[in-house]
């Protein structure tokens, strides 16, 4: 892999599960890599990785909706009322310039269950906003449809390489998979055994506007398809064992399914299988 990454740019642009897709791919090849000569910096949005003697980086840009939002900010974006700009994709794609292999992902921040704000002109923090709202889909459609015509623009088909990662799912109610419900993947040790299993929260008719935009892309993007594969795997999320941004409450403490983070995926785990799909799409395109 990072023979394949010689003199190149690899960057994840996305949520944090695109992250967790990156930090998955770092820990796999830094280990090979002498302590003088890597190093890992985050600039704002941008974190990267440098394996100095390959002069290759490995890079992850946030923008959980690919468009400018107002839940931009690399550290505080747990924004109550979500808003995303119109036509906004060069906001950060003027980042996203030179990388040679660019791998999307965008979908948990589309599921608020409402409709999806979006600006025209102004600003996020203007008292009065005209605002228009799109169906989940139509949004979606919306920000990947830019995304496309981002990568036509700015993407050499001959020279680059352009993935997207499907939607990953996740698993918060217990019912679903058959169990008593009012559990979630706390205390998960296995996993789905039913090959035909798909949670509610990964929309099929999202999974249909993707495969409907990228048929009509000019620039092939190749297609990550992990959703299937992760679905089953209830067994592994981080849970209870991750950073907590406060204490947690004594009430939380006596009850971990409450508190328990069931989007999220442990590493080493699950993600590194999607780098496997990448490290063999990339090679065998
Ligand atoms: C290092 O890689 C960059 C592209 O990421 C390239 O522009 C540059 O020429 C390379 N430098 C050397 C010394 O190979
Ligand atoms: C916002 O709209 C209200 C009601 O029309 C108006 O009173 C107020 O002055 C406007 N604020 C700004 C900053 O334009
Ligand atoms: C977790 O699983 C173990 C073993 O199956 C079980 O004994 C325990 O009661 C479970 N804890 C909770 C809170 O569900
Ligand atoms: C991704 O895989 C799922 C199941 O494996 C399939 O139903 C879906 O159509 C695929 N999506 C696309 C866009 O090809």
């Amino acid at each position: 892999m990072l023979e394949r990454l010689r003199g190149k740019r690899l960057m994840f642009v996305g949520d944090s599960l695109n992250r967790g897709q990156y930090v998955s791919l770092v820990c796999l090849l830094q280990s090979v890599i002498p302590e003088n000569a890597k190093f890992m910096k985050t600039f704002d949005s941008l974190t990267v990785f440098r394996a100095e003697e390959y002069n290759a980086t490995i890079e992850f840009y946030w923008a959980p909706f690919l468009l400018e939002s107002n839940s931009d900010n690399a550290i505080v974006h747990r924004v109550p009322d979500r808003m995303i700009r119109k036509g906004s994709i060069n906001k950060h794609g003027r980042h996203w310039k030179g990388a040679d292999i660019m791998v999307f992902n965008t979908y948990l921040w589309w599921c608020t269950g409402k409709k999806m704000k979006f600006l025209e002109g102004g600003s996020f923090d203007d008292e009065n906003k005209t605002v228009v709202e799109l169906e989940t889909e139509d949004a979606y459609r919306l920000a990947i449809t830019s995304m496309v015509r981002w990568v036509e623009k700015n993407m050499d088909p001959e020279k680059t390489r352009v993935f997207f990662t499907s939607m990953s799912p996740y698993h918060e109610k217990s019912g679903e998979w058959g169990d008593e419900p009012g559990g979630n993947c706390y205390n998960q040790t296995a996993p789905i055994e039913d090959p035909t299993y798909w949670g509610s929260g990964s929309r099929k008719a999202i999974m249909r506007v993707i495969g409907e935009v990228f048929s009509e892309s000019e620039i092939p993007i190749t297609f990550l398809n992990i959703t299937q594969l992760s679905e089953y795997r209830k067994d592994a999320h981080t849970a209870i064992y991750k950073k907590q941004w406060s204490p947690l409450t004594e009430e939380q403490l006596a009850n971990p399914v409450s508190y328990a983070d069931c989007v999220h995926w442990c590493l080493p785990g699950l993600q590194d299988t999607w780098n496997e799909l990448l490290f063999a799409k990339l090679f065998y395109p």
